[in-house]
């Protein structure tokens, strides 16, 4: 921590600030702006914290007020309790641009009680999405927060659940494989129904009867090179989320990816050969 401190002391004084590490946590209004329905998004904990409603009249979202250009975004969730089949909340980063889209998606599928909670991830890049995988999660999501972050370098991208890397997204841009490293990102989040395809692939239906549906939110985090800011913040590689440290896997961290992939995942585009008769370049180049 001291040393993220330090640098971003350095990194201010050369480059006049641009990088808010200051203060972290925000509260939701520093960073985020309401973009569907107000009245379902209610700020709690003098707005620090914040409650996404869903009925049948509504759903509801939220995004950041300025773009990022490599960074990391966290939050901590506490997803819909109970009976939670046909909700989705997403949780992701988009360019905002139509044609040549890069997204980086965590969607939580809800489930019948008792039932597990699916975290589905995929990536755009360069206009291209199709890379789905999903996990099962191994604990019950809407018990407490847990933590949700996307981390997004030069090196990689990676999904983490808490402390366990989900999903590693290698930048092999070298061999041809498309990765993003030209637009800034905004960070986004939605609260909706999708039961025609959400649970069981739109089997188990939403049930009403338990709305409203609530999901919570707490300790925004975003770090980056926010855009519109100083043109030369995101090749600097004094930031701290480009150091060694953010460049590869830690040996922890690999072991607890594979230990999710082994026993956790539920799908994986990779090897989805009705899909992809010949595996994408990406899942072929390693990570
Ligand atoms: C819901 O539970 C079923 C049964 O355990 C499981 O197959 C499925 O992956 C879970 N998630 C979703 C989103 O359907």
């Amino acid at each position: 921590m001291m040393k993220t401190v330090l640098a971003s002391v350095l990194f201010c004084v050369l480059a006049f600030c641009s990088v808010s590490v200051f203060g972290r946590p925000a509260t939701f209004l520093e960073d985020f702006r309401v973009t569907w329905a107000d009245s379902h998004i209610r700020q709690i904990e003098g707005g620090r914290a914040i409650q996404l409603v869903l009925d049948q009249s509504s759903g509801c979202g939220f995004a950041s007020k300025r773009q990022y250009l490599f960074g990391r975004v966290s939050m901590k969730i506490k997803l819909v309790p109970g009976d939670s089949a046909g909700t989705v909340t997403a949780f992701y980063m988009n360019s905002d641009t139509d044609a040549v889209r890069d997204e980086l998606d965590f969607e939580f599928l809800g489930n019948r009680t008792g039932q597990p909670y699916t975290v589905q991830t995929n990536i755009y890049a360069h206009g291209k999405g199709d890379r789905e995988q999903r996990i099962n999660l191994w604990f019950d999501p809407a018990a407490e927060f847990h933590t949700y972050t996307i981390l997004w370098n030069h090196h990689h991208i990676v999904f983490y659940v808490d402390e366990v890397p989900i999903r590693v997204y290698k930048n092999n841009e070298a061999k041809g494989i498309p990765y993003p490293t030209r637009q800034p990102m905004g960070v986004y989040s939605t609260l909706w129904e999708a039961d025609d395809w959400a649970t069981r692939g739109g089997l188990e239906k939403i049930d009403w009867s338990k709305a409203p549906f609530l999901a919570y939110y707490k300790d925004f985090d975003i770090e980056g090179c926010g855009v519109p800011g100083p043109a030369n913040c995101a090749a600097n590689q004094a930031n701290w989320w480009e150091g060694t440290a953010y460049q590869a896997l830690t040996a922890v961290e690999y072991r607890r990816y594979k230990w999710v992939r082994v026993n956790h995942m539920i799908y994986d585009y990779c090897t989805d050969r009705s899909r992809y008769p010949v595996p994408p370049p990406e899942c072929l180049a390693g990570y």
